[in-house]
C-alpha cells in the first residue's frame, strides 16, 4: 500500500513536507519510549534532534544555553565582529542553568526611572564604576525596582547585598537550596574567585515552572554547554574561527546558501587541518552531487534546504532551490553512505514537519522561525496590531546584509546586493524552555504511528522500505487541516 520515499520522489516533482503525508504502520511500544537522540554530525551526540539557527533574531547566549539545557543545540550567528560572537558563545558556556542573563550595570549612585535600565536582564548589578570591571556592591532585582515606590533614590540606597556565591556549573536545586539556607533572593556564580552570573529566585521559579527536562542536556567533557558557531569562507572567518575555538567552540557551520563552492570546498579542508578536533557542518546543499563534494572535501554533517525557510526569498530571487521534503531525502539518502548526518534546516512551522523531515533521512531538524518570538529570542517584545511579537528577519534581508551577513548570500565580486530574504514580526510563544518538550512529545506520537521506536528505526524503515507515504492532493491537504469552523482556537498544549 502507499509509495516507497525512493519511488515517491524519483517522479520529476519538488515536494515539501505538506505535500506528503505516511500511512500508519503497527505500533507495539509506548509514544514515551521513543527514543529521539541522534547525532548532530560525525562525532557530535544530541539527546534531542532540535537545532536552532544561526540568525541574528534566533541565536545567541540565552537561546544557546536553554537549546543546550534541552538537550538539542543552537549555532551563533555571525553577524558580528568576531570577539562579539565569542563574547556570545562564552556567556552561554558560563553556567549550567539556561536562565536569562545579560548583566546590566549601574553605579551606586545612578537613579533608575525607567526599566530600560535593566535590558532583558532580571537584574541590575551595582559595581563601584558602574560597569563590568568594578567591584560588586550588591544587586537590584527587577521586581525590587518595580516595588520601589520612590524611584527617585540611588540604587545604591536600595539594593541587596552581594549574594552567597555557588559555583558556575551549580543546577537548579543546588541554587535554590543555597537561597532557601541563606533566605536569599540570588545567588552568584563563581569560577575560579569571579563572579561570573548571578542568579535571582524569579528566574529561578520561572524556570522550575516548565516541564522536568528527561533528556540530558548537551554537555562536552569541560562540563560545559556545547555550543555551535557560523563562519563564512572568506580569509578573515578563519580569523574568526580562531577566536571562536579559543572561546570553546564545540562544532562549525560554513554558513553559505549555496555551499557547493570552491570557497567552502577549500575552508572544509583549511578546518579539518587546522583543528582536526572540531567537527565541520558544510552546506547549505539540496542536490545529491552538492553533497557528494561536500562529503568528499571531509564535512562531518550537511544542513540541507534552499529556499524553503519561512523567511526566504532566493527561489523567486535565483530561480534556484527544492522542495525541502524531496531536498532532505535526495541528500540524505547518498550522506548516510558515508555517516554523515544531515540537517533538515528551514520550513519547520509544526511537529508534523519535524516528524517528516526525520523520517526521510534527516538526522536533526534546524528551525529559525520556530524558535523566533521566544523568550529566549534576542530582542524585545513590541506590540503589533494588539498582538506581542519580536522581530524576525532572513539573513539575506537587506536589513541583516547591512550588519554583515552578506557574506552568506553573495559572490565575492557582487557589486550590488539584492537581498534574498525578508524583515518580518512572529508572535510571542513563551519560552523554548515550554514549548519544545511539548513538541517533542507530538513528534514521538507521530513516530509511534509510523512503528519508528527511535530515529535510527526510523532511517532503518525508510531504507528497508517499510515506510510507506503519499502525495496530498490540494483537497487531501485542506482536508487534513481544520476545516469547515466558523471559528476555532487552535491549541495544542
Ligand atoms: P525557518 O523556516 O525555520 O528557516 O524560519 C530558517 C532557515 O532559513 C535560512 N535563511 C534564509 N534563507 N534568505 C534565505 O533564502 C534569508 O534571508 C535567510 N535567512 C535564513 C537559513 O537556512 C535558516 O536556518
Amino acid at each position: 500500500d502507499g509509495f516507497t520515499a525512493e519511488k515517491l520522489f524519483t517522479q520529476g516533482f519538488s515536494y515539501t513536507y505538506d505535500d506528503v503525508i505516511f500511512l500508519p504502520h503497527y505500533i507495539d511500544f509506548a509514544a514515551d519510549a521513543v527514543d529521539l537522540s541522534t547525532r548532530l554530525t560525525r562525532r557530535l551526540p544530541l539527546a534531542v534532534p532540535f537545532v536552532a539557527s544561526p540568525m541574528d533574531t534566533v541565536s545567541e547566549s540565552a537561546m544557546a544555553a536553554a537549546m543546550a539545557s534541552l538537550g538539542g543545540i543552537a549555532v551563533v550567528h555571525s553577524n558580528v565582529p568576531a570577539a562579539v560572537q565569542a563574547a556570545i558563545l562564552r556567556r552561554a558556556k558560563s553556567r549550567r542553568v539556561p536562565i536569562l542573563s545579560d548583566p546590566a550595570f549601574a553605579a551606586p549612585s545612578a537613579v533608575v526611572e525607567h526599566d530600560d535600565a535593566f535590558g532583558a536582564s532580571p537584574f541590575l548589578l551595582v559595581t563601584d564604576t558602574g560597569t563590568s570591571a568594578g567591584k560588586l556592591l550588591g544587586y537590584v532585582a527587577r521586581s525590587d525596582w518595580t516595588n520601589q515606590t520612590d524611584k527617585g533614590l540611588r540604587v545604591g540606597d536600595y539594593m541587596a547585598p552581594p549574594p552567597k556565591p555557588a559555583p558556575w556549573n551549580a543546577d537548579l536545586n543546588k541554587i535554590n537550596e543555597i537561597m532557601e539556607s541563606e533566605k536569599s533572593g540570588a545567588v552568584a556564580l563563581e569560577r575560579d574567585g569571579e563572579v561570573v552570573d548571578l542568579v535571582v529566585r524569579e528566574e529561578v521559579e520561572r524556570v522550575r515552572g516548565y516541564p522536568k527536562l528527561v533528556a540530558p542536556a548537551t554537555v562536552g567533557a569541560d562540563g560545559e554547554f556545547m555550543v555551535g558557531a557560523a563562519v563564512g569562507t572568506r580569509e578573515d572567518d578563519k580569523e574568526r574561527l580562531e577566536h571562536l575555538v579559543k572561546a570553546g567552540l564545540n562544532v562549525v557551520v560554513l554558513d553559505s546558501s549555496q555551499g557547493n563552492s570552491i570557497y567552502q570546498l577549500e575552508m572544509v579542508k583549511y578546518v579539518k587541518r587546522v583543528y582536526p578536533e572540531l567537527d565541520v557542518i558544510g552546506g547549505n546543499v539540496v542536490t545529491m552531487y552538492q553533497a557528494e563534494n561536500l562529503i568528499q572535501a571531509g564535512v562531518d554533517g550537511l544542513r540541507v534546504g534552499m529556499g524553503s525557510g519561512s523567511i526566504c526569498t532566493t527561489q523567486e530571487v535565483c530561480a534556484v532551490g527544492r522542495g525541502q521534503a524531496t531536498a532532505v531525502y535526495k541528500v540524505s539518502s547518498i550522506a548516510y553512505k558515508s555517516g554523515v548526518p544531515v540537517i533538515a534546516d528551514g520550513g519547520i512551522s509544526n511537529s508534523g514537519h519535524i516528524v517528516k523531515a526525520l523520517s526521510l533521512g534527516a538526522s536533526t531538524v534546524m528551525m529559525g522561525s520556530f524558535l523566533a518570538g521566544s523568550l529566549e529570542a534576542p530582542g524585545a517584545y513590541v506590540y503589533q496590531n494588539g498582538q506581542r511579537v519580536k522581530k524576525y528577519r532572513g539573513m539575506g534581508s537587506l536589513e541583516a546584509m547591512t550588519k554583515g551577513s552578506d557574506a552568506r548570500y553573495l559572490g565575492d565580486t557582487a557589486k550590488l546586493k539584492i537581498a534574498q530574504g525578508v524583515v518580518g514580526a512572529v508572535k510571542d510563544k513563551g519560552s523554548v524552555l515550554n514549548f519544545i518538550p511539548y513538541t517533542l512529545q507530538a513528534v514521538r506520537q507521530g513516530f509511534q504511528d509510523i512503528g519508528a521506536s527511535s530515529l535510527q528505526s526510523a532511517h532503518d524503515l525508510l531504507r528497508s522500505r517499510e515506510l510507506r507515504l503519499e502525495v496530498r492532493s490540494g483537497a487531501a491537504q485542506v482536508e487534513g487541516g481544520v476545516h469547515g469552523l466558523v471559528s476555532y482556537e487552535k491549541k495544542y498544549f
